[in-house]
């Protein structure tokens, strides 16, 4: 398997996931709307590279277009045929991810996160590309007063957002019931992914005032604006949330082994959460922050965010027996390449 398709490859996560790719040898066709990111995140791969002596330009195709419309789909699949690199899998991120937009906006979620998918599927079905790596996210888990969350940890979204991950997870899941169909299929829930890659030449690049902890302490140390930490009265050693952070290039990392693992296995529907298994609190990571950059983060406390959960920690049991893999990147080691993204640029991709 060679050659793969990335939908949302030029996002923050399929950025880094596509340099992973690149770095093992495979040809990637990238398809993104650009409705949240930037094309030069591409541009910026290549660089990477570059100042390796490697050229990639030729490994590396871009289509700008919608997973809404099934027809553009095709066109890639066939291109790719065309050009004798037919697509072996799809690696899917492309979709909208702001939960508190996906209230306001649910139909926009629906068609853009479930209808996309559907369309996806449809066209893969049609050029006979049966293996597929889909982006989920632990926010199915919903509320929980489970410890840690395994893959069995009941599935209740709480937000538009988190309900159209689960239709797409049952979608995948009811395709798989047809055993001549022979798809590979794996569902990787995600904690907290943060951090960049460790040449801060490609990161998170959010085009809104950013809503999730790790940019927002990011803002907070550049601009010396206050940071609002959501509650300290919640049930925990400082009385602020916990979270499972995860290095965004360990998460990428686990898409090639989730691949992999479908090329060398039968026919399945793999679920697995993609986590460090490790709680650290709000507090922990601001001062971790702190320590590593030598940068002070201002911050102060508010009233909990509406919707919050106290604490969301993966059991990751399952993917380190099934991958026989698992995380390896510290918390300093996200926090200092985070902030050498900020550094090196300030605006984004501008
Ligand atoms: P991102 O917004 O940076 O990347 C998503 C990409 O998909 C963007 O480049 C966007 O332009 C593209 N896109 C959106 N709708 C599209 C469409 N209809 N057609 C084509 N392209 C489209 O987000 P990310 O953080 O890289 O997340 C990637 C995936 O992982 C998403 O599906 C997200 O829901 C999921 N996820 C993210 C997190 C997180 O914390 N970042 C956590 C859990 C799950
Ligand atoms: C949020 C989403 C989740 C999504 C995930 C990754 C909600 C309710 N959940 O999860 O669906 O999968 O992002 O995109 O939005 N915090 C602050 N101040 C801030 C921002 C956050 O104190 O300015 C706190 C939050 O209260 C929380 C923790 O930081 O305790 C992490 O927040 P966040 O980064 O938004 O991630 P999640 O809440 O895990």
């Amino acid at each position: 398997m060679k050659n793969i398709l990335v939908t949302g490859g030029t996002g923050f996560i399929g950025s880094h996931t596509c340099f992973s790719l690149l770095s093992e040898g495979y040809n990637v066709y990238v398809i993104d709307s650009l409705v949240n990111s930037s094309k030069k995140s591409l541009l910026y791969i290549e660089e990477i590279f570059r100042r390796k002596d490697i050229d990639i330009s030729n490994k590396l195709r871009f289509f700008e277009g919608d997973i809404r419309k099934k027809d553009f789909i095709n066109y890639i699949f066939k291109t790719a045929l065309k050009e004798k690199k037919p697509i072996d899998g799809v690696i899917h991120f492309a979709g909208l991810k702001d939960v508190a937009e996906s209230v306001i906006k649910p139909l926009n979620y629906w068609e853009n996160n479930f209808f996309g998918s559907y369309n996806l599927i449809k066209s893969m079905k049609e050029n006979n590309c049966k293996t597929i790596v889909f982006s989920s996210s632990a926010t199915v888990y919903g509320f929980s007063s489970d410890n840690l969350l395994s893959e069995d940890t009941q599935l209740k979204p709480i937000n538009p957002y988190g309900s159209t991950k689960l239709a797409v997870e049952k979608l995948l899941n009811d395709i798989t019931q047809d055993a001549n169909e022979n798809w590979k299929i794996a569902i990787l829930r995600y904690f907290n992914p943060i951090g960049s890659h460790e040449s801060g030449l490609i990161g998170e690049n959010p085009f809104q005032k950013p809503n999730n902890i790790f940019p927002a302490i990011i803002n907070s140390a550049y601009t010396k604006e206050k940071l609002k930490v959501f509650g300290n009265d919640w049930p925990t050693k400082d009385g602020t949330c916990i979270r499972d952070y995860i290095h965004v290039m360990d998460l990428a990392e686990s898409h090639l082994k989730s691949l992999n693992y479908l090329i060398e296995n039968d026919p399945q529907l793999l679920i697995l959460n993609i986590g460090k298994g490790r709680g650290i609190s709000v507090i922990e990571l601001i001062k971790t922050f702190e320590n590593v950059n030598n940068i002070s983060v201002p911050f102060e406390f508010d009233k909990r965010r509406e919707g919050d959960v106290c604490q969301l920690v993966a059991d990751n049991s399952k993917l380190k027996s099934i991958l026989n893999w698992s995380p390896t990147k510290s918390l300093e080691e996200m926090c200092i390449d985070g902030w050498k993204w900020k550094n090196l640029n300030p605006k984004g991709y501008l």
